[in-house]
């Protein structure tokens, strides 16, 4: 092998390696921007669960269209979280007061129960269906300083359910 040739060996791949130095250093620049461009589309879809917002806007229908088409059968199942605390015949209290004839009773007025909280006992509001929903949401945000230990139903519909079949223990 003479040196003419090994220079332009030598010198071929010097040549190619600068190529493809440039060429990298052009693609980072590009790439650079288009993952700029990138974040600039994240903030965007990271906009889009606000524009998922129709499905906020389905749990914020009005209570009374939910509690329209209840089904207290599905209710008497929600029951089971409460059947701990309560009993649902007349006069047997538990650790909550008997739910017997709630819809529409004062609240804090169930005779034969002694152990209601100065916060229930200064509730005036009755137990309307609409009462209910909001004490049942959050029990503790509704009724601050209450005795009943329960965080609360998040799903309408399960509030709604549960308050047509309490309704029907009359
Ligand atoms: C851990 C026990 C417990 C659970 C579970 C519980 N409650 Fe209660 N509940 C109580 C107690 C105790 C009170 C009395 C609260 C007070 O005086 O502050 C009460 C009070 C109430 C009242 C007001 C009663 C009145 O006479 O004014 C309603 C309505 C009620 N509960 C409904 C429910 C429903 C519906 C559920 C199920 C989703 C439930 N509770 C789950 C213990 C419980």
């Amino acid at each position: 092998m003479d040196t003419m040739r090994v220079t332009k060996i030598v010198g071929g791949v010097c040549g190619s390696l600068l190529v493809l130095l440039l060429v990298k250093w052009g693609g980072d620049i590009i790439f650079v921007g288009a993952e700029g461009e990138d974040h600039a589309e994240q903030a965007y879809s990271i906009a889009v669960p606000d524009s998922s917002a129709p499905v906020a806007a389905v749990v914020e229908v009005p209570f009374a269209e939910i509690y329209a088409s209840a089904d207290a059968a599905l209710g008497e199942r929600v029951f089971a979280k409460c059947a701990t605390c309560h009993k649902v015949d007349p006069g047997n209290n538990a650790v909550g007061p008997t739910l017997f004839g709630i819809v529409g009773r004062a609240p804090g007025s169930e005779p034969g129960f002694s152990n209601y909280s100065d916060a229930m006992l200064a509730v005036t509001e009755p137990w309307t269906p609409e009462h209910l929903n909001t004490f049942l949401t959050r029990p503790s945000d509704a009724v601050p300083g209450t005795a009943m230990r329960f965080s609360g139903l998040p799903k309408p519909e399960d509030r709604a359910n549960l308050i047509a079949y309490l309704a029907t223990l009359q």
